[in-house]
C-alpha cells in the first residue's frame, strides 16, 4: 500500500466488502477525523478508505450470512492470509487508526475494528519499498566519525528515501504535512523574546532555547524535504538573533545562551547544530563559519570551561540534566567535528560527553524496571535527549556507543514506564512536572522500539498526540504491523524500591474506562523532584480524573530544590508535603525520608485482545504497601487498592496502628456533597458522578477541606545551620480534599469508589466482603 487510489479502489478485497452507500464522502471523514483536517486531500482519501472499511465491515457483520464471505474478502479473498502481512503494512489503512487525539494526547479509536487486522505487534521486512538502503558503517567509528553531512539523528540514506516512505505510509504522510504546517506557522512569528524566568541563574532562558530549537528543527526538516531555500533564509534570521548578532537584545554578549543555567546552553547548541548539519549544503562558506563559531564560543567552550573548572555538577547526576547537557554539547561537537576551526574542541567535547552520558544519563532509570528515577514528566526531557544522542552517534559513528546496552533493562523498559504512567486522563503525574515541553516528546520510544526490536513501543507512540514532529519521521519504521494493545498487559508492577509503583486499567483504547495507579517507594534518590508521597494514588473513570496530583510548586520558591533531607525547605511546601498527597497523614507530620516502604501486587494478568475490550467480571489487579516506617507514630500502617467487579469499582483500604491521630486525604477537582450521616461522598465532575462510601470504621465520617497547608504547619526550617523561611504556597483553585479522621489506636479505613456508569442500577454494583490486606488475593473479593 498505499497510493491513495490503491487504497480506495483497486484492492479487490475492498471493492467487494463495502457497499457504495456507506462509502464516506470526504466531508464526513473531515468531521470524524479531526486530526487530519487541513491535511492534503490524498490523506483524506486514504483515511476515508479506512472508514469505508469500518462501515462496510460493520454493515456486513450485522448480517450473519454475509459475515463469512466478507471476512474472507477482508483477508484478501481466496488466497487466504497471505496478504494479511501486506495489508497492515506501511500504513494505517488496514490498521486501527485513531479518529482524533484528546487534550492529553490520548488517541480516540473508532468503535469497530472494521477491516483492520488485529494482531500483535511485529515488524515485517517482506516489503522492500518500506525500507531504506542499509547504511554502510564499515569505515566509521567514534574515533573516526562520518565525514559527510548529515551526522545528526539520521543518515542521508534515510533522508533520501523519506519521500517514498511518506508516500507509502499514511502516518508519515500526516506527520510530514503537520510538520510543514507548523514550520510555516513558525516562519511567520518572531524569535521568542529573551526574557529570563526568575533571572539567568533561576530557570534562565530554557523555554526560549527549547522554542528556538523547536522552530529550527521544523525549518531544517522542511528544507531537507523540499530543498526550498526560504527555510534556510528564515533559519539564518533566527540564528542571527539567537547568536546575539542583531539589534534585538538577546542576552549577555559572549554568554547569550546562559551558562548560569547550563540546560539553556545545551538546548541552544542543539538548535544551532541541527541548522548547521541538516542545512549544510545550503549555507555559504561564510555562514558555515559563522554558525560553527557560535556553536563553539557560545556552546562548546562554555561546556569545556565548566568541566575544567569543576562547575559542571550535572556530570555526576543520573537524571535529565546529565542527558540534556551532554546531548546539546555532543550534538554541537558532532555537527562541526569535520570542520572544527579550532582543530580540537569538537573532539575534546565528544570524548568528554560520550562516556559521561553512558555512565550517568543511561542510569537515570531503575535497573530492573525502567522507571525514570525523577518523575513521569522529567522522563520526557531525559529520554528525548538520550535518544537524540544515541541516534546521532549511530548516524555519525555507526554505533550507539553503549548508550542502549550499558544499563539495558532500565533503558529497554523505560518505554513501558511511560506507557503505564500514561493514564486515561493524563499522566500519573507525581512529583515535579518540569518546564514546558516544546521539543521534548515521547517519540524517542519509536527509536527504542526499533533498536530493541519491540514494535509495541512504535505502534503505541504513532497514535499519540505528540507524534507529528520531525524526529518521528526519522525514528519511525513503517514496517511495523499489528496493534499496540493486542496482547499488551493491562497492569504492571514497577517493583524497584527507588520508586515502587503500579498501574492498572480496564483498557488501553477506551479512555472512558478506569485507571488506577499508586506509588510507594523511597523518598530520596529523585534528584529533588519527588514528593513525600508514599501511598499516593490517582483514579480515572468515565473520562474524568477523580483523585489527582497537584504537580510542581514554584521552582523559584525559597529552598525548593535544596535537597531531599528531612529538614529541607522543599518539604515546607504544600504540594510537596505529605498533606498535599492522596495518602494518610499521621500526626500532621511529613513522612520520614528514611522510611523504606515495601509493596506487593497481584493481577489476573489480563492482556487486551481486541479493540473493543471489556475485562471479564473476575478480572482484577491490586497493589498493597507497608508504609509503617514512614512515620514515627505508626507501629503498623498498610494500604491497599484494587479493582472490583470487572475493573468498574475501586476499593481502597488502610490498616493503621498509631499513637497519634490519622487523617486520610484525597485531592479532587470534583464538587463533593456528603450525605448518609457523612458516610457517603457524592463527587460530581463535568456532569459525571462517582459515589464514595465509607465502609470502615463504623463510626467514621467523611469531611472536606481546602487544599492548603494546616495552620499549625511550620513555615520555617533549620537547614544547614540557617533558618529558612518558605515562600508563598501556590493556590490550588477548584481542588477539594476529601478527608476521614481517626483517633490514635488501631483503625481500618476502607472506602469504596463507585463510578456511576451510564445504564447501571444500584444492584449492578458489588458490595465486597471485609478482607484484611494480608489476605488479599485476586479472588479474595469475589
Ligand atoms: C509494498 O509497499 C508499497 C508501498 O506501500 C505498496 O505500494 C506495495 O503494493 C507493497 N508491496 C506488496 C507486495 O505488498
Ligand atoms: C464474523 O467473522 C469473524 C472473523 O471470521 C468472526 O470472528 C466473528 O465471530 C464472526 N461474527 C459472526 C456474527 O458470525
Ligand atoms: C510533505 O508535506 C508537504 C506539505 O504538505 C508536501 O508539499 C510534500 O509533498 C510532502 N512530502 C511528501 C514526500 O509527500
Ligand atoms: C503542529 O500543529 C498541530 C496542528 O495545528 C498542533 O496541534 C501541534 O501542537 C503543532 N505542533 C507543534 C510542535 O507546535
Ligand atoms: C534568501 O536570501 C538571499 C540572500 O539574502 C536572497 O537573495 C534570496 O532571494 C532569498 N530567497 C528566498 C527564497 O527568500
Ligand atoms: C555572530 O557574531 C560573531 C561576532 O562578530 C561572529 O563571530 C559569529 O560568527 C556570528 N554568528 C552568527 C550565527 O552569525
Ligand atoms: C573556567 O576556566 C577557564 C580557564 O581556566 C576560564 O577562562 C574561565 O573563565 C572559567 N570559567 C568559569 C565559569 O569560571
Ligand atoms: C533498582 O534500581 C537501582 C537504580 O538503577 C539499582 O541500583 C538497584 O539495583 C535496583 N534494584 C533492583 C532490585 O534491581
Ligand atoms: C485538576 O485538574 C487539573 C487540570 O486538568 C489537573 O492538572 C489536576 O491534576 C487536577 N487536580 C486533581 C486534584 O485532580
Ligand atoms: C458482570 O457484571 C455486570 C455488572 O454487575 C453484570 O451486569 C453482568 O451481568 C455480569 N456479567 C456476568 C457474565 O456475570
Amino acid at each position: 500500500m498505499h497510493s491513495p487510489q490503491g487504497a480506495s479502489g483497486s484492492n479487490p478485497a475492498y471493492g467487494a466488502s463495502y457497499p457504495d452507500k456507506s462509502y464516506p464522502t470526504s466531508k464526513r471523514p473531515r468531521r470524524w477525523w479531526p486530526w487530519i483536517v487541513g491535511a492534503i486531500v490524498a490523506i483524506v482519501i486514504i483515511l476515508a478508505a479506512v472508514l469505508g472499511g469500518v462501515l462496510g465491515s460493520r454493515a456486513a457483520n450485522d448480517d450473519d450470512n454475509d459475515n463469512k464471505s466478507n471476512a474472507a474478502a477482508d483477508r484478501g479473498s481466496n488466497s487466504g492470509v497471505a496478504s494479511a502481512a501486506t495489508r497492515t503494512q506501511g500504513s494505517g489503512a488496514f490498521a486501527v487508526v485513531p479518529t482524533a487525539t484528546d487534550q492529553f494526547g490520548n488517541p480516540m479509536y473508532p468503535s469497530s475494528t472494521g477491516s483492520a487486522q488485529i494482531a500483535e505487534p511485529t515488524i515485517s521486512t517482506s516489503n522492500s519499498s518500506l525500507a531504506c538502503t542499509a547504511d554502510d558503517t564499515s569505515s566509521i567509528s567514534l574515533d573516526s566519525p562520518k565525514t559527510t553531512h548529515p551526522l545528526l539523528i539520521a543518515t542521508e540514506n534515510r533522508w533520501s528515501c523519506l519521500p517514498s516512505l511518506i508516500e507509502a505510509d499514511s502516518y508519515m504522510s500526516y506527520w510530514n504535512d503537520t510538520v510543514f504546517q507548523n514550520a510555516s506557522r513558525f516562519y511567520d512569528t518572531d524569535t521568542p523574546a529573551y526574557i529570563p524566568d526568575g533571572g539567568l541563574g533561576g530557570s534562565g532562558v530554557l523555554d526560549i532555547a527549547r522554542e528556538v530549537q523547536l522552530r529550527i528543527k521544523h525549518w531544517a526538516y522542511a528544507y531537507k524535504l523540499s530543498g526550498d531555500v526560504r527555510w534556510v533564509n528564515r533559519t539564518w534570521e533566527e540564528l542571527q538573533v539567537a547568536a546575539g548578532n542583531t539589534s534585538t537584545s538577546f542576552g549577555n554578549a559572549g554568554d547569550n545562551w546562559n551558562s548560569q543555567h547550563f540546560l539553556d546552553v545545551a538546548e541552544f547548541t542543539e538548535a544551532f547544530a541541527l541548522a548547521y548539519d541538516w542545512m549544510y549544503d545550503a549555507w555559504t562558506a561564510e555562514q558555515r563559519t559563522a554558525i560553527a563559531w557560535s556553536i563553539i564560543t557560545l556552546g562548546l567552550q562554555h561546556g569545556l570551561d565548566a568541566i575544567n573548572n569543576d562547575s559542571a555538577w550535572w556530570r555526576q547526576v543520573q537524571g535529565n540534566w546529565n542527558c540534556v547537557c551532554n546531548k546539546g554539547l555532543m550534538m554541537g561537537a558532532l555537527a562541526i567535528v569535520n570542520e572544527d576551526p579550532t582543530g580540537t574542541i569538537a573532539r575534546q567535547i565528544i570524548d568528554l560527553t560520550v562516556p559521561n552520558a553512558v555512565e550517568y544519563c543511561s542510569f537515570a532509570t531503575a535497573a530492573n524496571d525502567g522507571t525514570w528515577t525523577e518523575t513521569p514528566n522529567y522522563w520526557y526531557f531525559g529520554t528525548y535527549s538520550h535518544v537524540e544522542m544515541a541516534a546521532s552517534l549511530l548516524t555519525a559513528t555507526g554505533s550507539t556507543q553503549n548508550l542502549l546496552s550499558v544499563h539495558e533493562d532500565g533503558t529497554k523498559y523505560t518505554a513501558l514506564y511511560h506507557m503505564h504512567t500514561t493514564g486515561m486522563q493524563g499522566l500519573f503525574s507525581y512529583g515535579d512536572a518540569g518546564p514546558n515541553k516544546y521539543t521534548a516528546t515521547a517519540n524517542g520510544i519509536m527509536f527504542y522500539g526499533q533498536q530493541y526490536n519491540l514494535p509495541v513501543y512504535t505502534l503505541f507512540q504513532r497514535d499519540r498526540g505528540d507524534a507529528p514532529e520531525p524526529m518521528s519521521l526519522l525514528y519511525y519504521n513503517p514496517q511495523v504491523e499489528g496493534q499496540f494493545f493486542q496482547g499488551l498487559a493491562l497492569d504492571r508492577h514497577f517493583s524497584n524500591s527507588t520508586d515502587s509503583w503500579f498501574a492498572a486499567r480496564s483498557s488501553w483504547t477506551d479512555n472512558d474506562g478506569t485507571y488506577i495507579a499508586m506509588k510507594s517507594g523511597y523518598l530520596q534518590g529523585h534528584q529533588t523532584h519527588g514528593d513525600l508521597d508514599a501511598g499516593t494514588f490517582v483514579l480515572d473513570a468515565m473520562g474524568e480524573r477523580w483523585a489527582g496530583e497537584l504537580g510542581s510548586g514554584d521552582y523559584l520558591s525559597q529552598g525548593y530544590f535544596d535537597s531531599e533531607a528531612q529538614d529541607s525547605p522543599r518539604w515546607l511546601y504544600y504540594r510537596k508535603r505529605t498533606e498535599g498527597q492522596n495518602t494518610i497523614l499521621v500526626n500532621k507530620q511529613n513522612q520520614l525520608v528514611t522510611g523504606q516502604p515495601t509493596t506487593s501486587f497481584g493481577s489476573t494478568n489480563d492482556e487486551q485482545d481486541a479493540l473493543v475490550y471489556t475485562p471479564s467480571n473476575s478480572s482484577t489487579a491490586y497493589f498493597t504497601t507497608d508504609i509503617s516506617e514512614m512515620n514515627e507514630a505508626t507501629s503498623s500502617a498498610k494500604r491497599a487498592i484494587r479493582f472490583l467487579n470487572g475493573r468498574r469499582q475501586v476499593l481502597l483500604r488502610d490498616e493503621i496502628t498509631s499513637t497519634a491521630a490519622v487523617q486520610w486525604r484525597m485531592h479532587t477537582n470534583a464538587t463533593v456533597t456528603l450525605s448518609d450521616s457523612d458516610r457517603t461522598a457524592t463527587l460530581e465532575l463535568n456532569g459525571k458522578t462517582l459515589i464514595a462510601t465509607l465502609r470502615s470504621p463504623s463510626g467514621g465520617t467523611f469531611g472536606t477541606a481546602d487544599a492548603v497547608r494546616d495552620p499549625s504547619d511550620p513555615t520555617t526550617t533549620q537547614y544547614n545551620g540557617n533558618t529558612v523561611t518558605m515562600s508563598e504556597d501556590q493556590p490550588n483553585p477548584g481542588v477539594t480534599v476529601l478527608t476521614i479522621d481517626v483517633a490514635e489506636g488501631t483503625n481500618v479505613i476502607e472506602v469504596l469508589f463507585n463510578p456511576q456508569w451510564a445504564g447501571w442500577s444500584a444492584n449492578s454494583f458489588v458490595s465486597p466482603p471485609d478482607v484484611a490486606i494480608d489476605d488479599w488475593s485476586v479472588t479474595s473479593h469475589e
